[in-house]
């Protein structure tokens, strides 16, 4: 296995799914040599949810935050690579896409940090978490990428 190889969680967002931007999103992390190892489309249950969030209990945007997650299906995925983690957060943009560099999908598809479209593991823990949370191992599927040498090369 490649060194800094790393799996994250990304969640396409009731908001990415309702506006049809699954296809685009994956081809974002598609294109830039990220690998999808899971991926399931569910509807969220307020247990999952406030697990999921639990960091931001007390705040005051929690409670509309659990509703939204929880008011139509989110498509979870696993994607793989060398530094997926910080890959995959570079290629979604910061928090508040009005902040969000363009070229990010927050910048290009979204306006409101309430309405943001995709959640990413934000480190190595939270990410090892987070992809426990929402998959079961064998809903991960580990399969050889052929284009890996032409991403991550060294030379
Ligand atoms: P996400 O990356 O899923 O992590 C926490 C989520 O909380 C965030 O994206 C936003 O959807 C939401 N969030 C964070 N801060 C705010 C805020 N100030 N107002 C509304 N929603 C927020």
């Amino acid at each position: 296995m490649e060194e800094n190889f790393e799996k994250t969680l990304v969640l396409i967002k009731p908001d990415g799914v309702q506006r049809k931007l699954i296809g685009e999103i994956i081809d974002r992390f598609q294109n830039r040599g990220l690998q999808l190892v899971a991926a399931k489309m569910l509807l969220v249950s307020r247990e999952l949810a406030e697990t999921h969030y639990k960091e931001h209990k007390g705040k005051s945007f929690y409670n509309g935050l659990v509703e939204y997650i929880t008011s139509a299906p989110t498509m979870a995925m696993v994607w793989a690579g060398e530094h997926a983690i910080e890959a995959v957060r570079q290629t979604v943009g910061k928090t508040n896409p009005l902040e969000a560099a363009p070229g990010t999908i927050r910048h290009d598809y979204a306006l409101l940090t309430s309405r943001n479209l995709i959640h990413a593991s934000d480190s190595h823990e939270t990410a090892e978490r987070e992809i426990a949370l929402w998959f079961k191992p064998e809903e991960i599927c580990e399969w050889s990428d052929q284009h890996h040498k032409w991403i991550f090369g060294k030379n």
